[in-house]
């Protein structure tokens, strides 16, 4: 998708400068292609097995996207009430919706209630006592699987794994069997599945085979003690490339090493719920260089993309690639690629080696599709800048650029 035309760098058919001339920076810019393409992944990848693929909207949310990708045939993952309005004004179905997250509310509960999603996979009792009441009142039978933590080492940063014991998600293995029975027994409460998730940005797909492994061990005990599971719900998790030497996995090899462990099932639906495979690869954020300086033997290359465009460096330590809109002969330097943003932390790369630029050049930062735009802020009193779609050579603007009076606009004045 993102390719050099001669010194260009290209989004598919269109360079990138023009439209951060034409839109302004802070710019993210996707592609449509690789868009679908990824999506296709997992359909491919899934092919012959009963699948229903739960975009993990939290990597980005924006309405032409999850449109595009309802289009697809899309469900979602979502993780809030917010969340589910979106999906379905983006016409995803719901009976495609799974609804994940430790802390949903009355509210969230009675509104995906109504709209009839596919699935709550709850993360504790208190939560399932909740959604029983709830139902009871609307005289409804939930459908409901538990996030079951099966203990198992995705090898991810420790702010993004998920899986292992002593995190705030799902519930213990050891104690899954007993709740599954306890909670069996609700009035409004149907079980219908199980589910797990490990974690993000799995680059080894092996931590896999060892949740299903006690994900089946536990889903034989459940239907021997009289339950059905309809659904085996397998996260998402798939890791992208960020740095050249990243190998990510692709969705067949996902399959590949659940299916053996799965396949066993006759009638049950495999539910993936895939964020940052399906939107991370295909976005790139555009600043500029506003000023460079040096002090003492460090120099830096201050832009104006700060954290609040994109935390991830802040937030994770993550690496993201930084090319040269233009491509340069200059000689290389190592610099700091950093953000006006009045915190330490506010920096893109460290320590990276990139051409001399000038002021005024454009820089590209890669793989900010997933968690860029959706974990932006406003800190600093910074708008928030535009994001466009690019499909070959056409160009679609899929939000606009926030202004000052937009940060102000809930404000009392
Ligand atoms: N399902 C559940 C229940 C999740 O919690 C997540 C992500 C996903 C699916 C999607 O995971 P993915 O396929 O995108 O790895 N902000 C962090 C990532 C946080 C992921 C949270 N949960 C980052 O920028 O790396």
């Amino acid at each position: 998708m993102l390719k050099y035309v001669g010194n260009d760098l290209f989004v598919e058919k269109v360079a990138v400068s023009k439209l951060a001339k034409k839109f302004g920076t802070p710019l993210y810019i996707y592609s449509q292609k690789k868009l679908e393409d990824n999506f296709n992944a997992y359909k491919i990848g899934f092919k012959g097995v009963d699948t229903v693929i739960c975009y993990a909207m939290k990597a980005n949310s924006n309405h032409s996207i999850l449109k595009l990708l309802a289009k697809l045939g899309a469900g979602a993952d979502i993780v809030s009430g917010g969340e589910l309005y979106r999906a379905l004004k983006a016409g995803i179905k719901s009976q495609k919706i799974v609804y994940s997250g430790v802390g949903k509310t009355a509210q969230e509960i009675e509104f995906a209630l109504k709209s009839n999603i596919l699935m709550f996979n709850a993360e504790s009792f208190e939560e399932v006592e909740q959604i029983n009441k709830i139902a009871g009142k609307l005289k409804k039978k939930a459908r409901l699987s538990f996030r079951v933590n099966p203990n198992v080492d995705a090898h991810t940063h420790k702010y993004i794994t998920t899986g292992k014991e002593g995190n705030k998600f799902g519930i213990r293995y050891e104690d899954a069997f007993d709740i599954y029975m306890k909670v069996s027994k609700m009035k409004n409460i149907e079980i219908v599945g199980v589910d797990s998730h490990i974690g993000s940005q799995i680059l080894d797909v092996s931590a896999f085979k060892l949740a299903a492994k006690k994900m089946s061990a536990l889903i034989d005990k459940l239907e021997a003690n009289g339950l059905n599971i309809k659904y085996i719900d397998i996260g998402g998790g798939l890791g992208i490339k960020y740095k050249s030497t990243d190998k990510p996995q692709k969705p067949i090899d996902l399959r590949n090493i659940v299916m053996p462990v799965y396949s066993k099932y006759k009638g049950k639906t495999i539910i993936v719920e895939p964020g940052r495979a399906i939107v991370g690869d295909a976005g790139i954020l555009v600043g500029e260089v506003v000023y460079r300086k040096t002090a003492g033997t460090k120099n830096f290359i201050i832009t104006n993309l700060a954290m609040t465009d994109l935390i991830r460096p802040a937030l994770y330590e993550a690496y993201h690639n930084v090319l040269p809109v233009k491509k340069s002969s200059k000689k290389q330097q190592i610099a700091d690629i950093v953000g006006p943003v009045c915190e330490s932390s506010d920096f893109i790369a460290k320590d990276r080696k990139f051409p001399v630029v000038e002021q005024g050049d454009f820089i590209a930062v890669e793989c900010t599709g997933a968690y860029g735009r959706a974990m932006a802020s406003q800190y600093n009193s910074r708008p928030r800048g535009a994001e466009v779609l690019v499909k070959c050579s056409k160009v679609k603007v899929i939000r606009k650029a926030e202004t000052v009076e937009d940060l102000m606009s809930k404000e009392v004045k």
